[in-house]
């Protein structure tokens, strides 16, 4: 499909759900306050591959990201690892919850896919 809709209700506050689009896994990460205020905080020149959350989302509430590791492909878990975002047990990649790459072999944050809000839903690919 070249796009895919998701509806914004099915993910309660704090949880992470997995679509897929394209062949390849989506993470849609409905993020709570603390979450959203310890991201925005993380200061930008500590990062391996530095962008700021402001960059990476279009509604602080929610994170959309490609679940392909950057390292070697493989898919992270959602909610684990160090950082409160992913971690890839390939060969121990930690991502926050902005999917920015914190530790580990991965040279580059998880991928940002296009989308968009209508209403209600998230459209991936659009
Ligand atoms: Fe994820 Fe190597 S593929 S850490």
């Amino acid at each position: 499909l070249a796009s895919i809709e998701i509806n914004m209700n099915d993910i309660p506050e704090g949880q992470t759900k997995t679509y897929e689009w394209r062949g390849k896994p989506v993470f849609v990460k409905h993020r709570t306050k603390k979450e959203i205020a310890a991201e925005k905080a993380v200061p930008v020149a500590d990062l391996r591959h530095p962008q700021h959350d402001d960059e990476r989302v279009q509604k602080d509430e929610w994170s959309v990201v490609i679940g392909v590791c950057t390292h070697l492909g493989c898919v992270p878990i959602a909610n684990a690892g160090d950082f409160g975002g992913y971690y890839c047990p390939c060969h121990g990649s930690h991502y926050d919850a902005s999917g920015r790459i914190r530790k580990g072999p991965a040279p580059l944050n998880l991928h940002v896919p296009a989308y968009s809000f209508k209403d209600s839903t998230i459209v991936i690919g659009s």
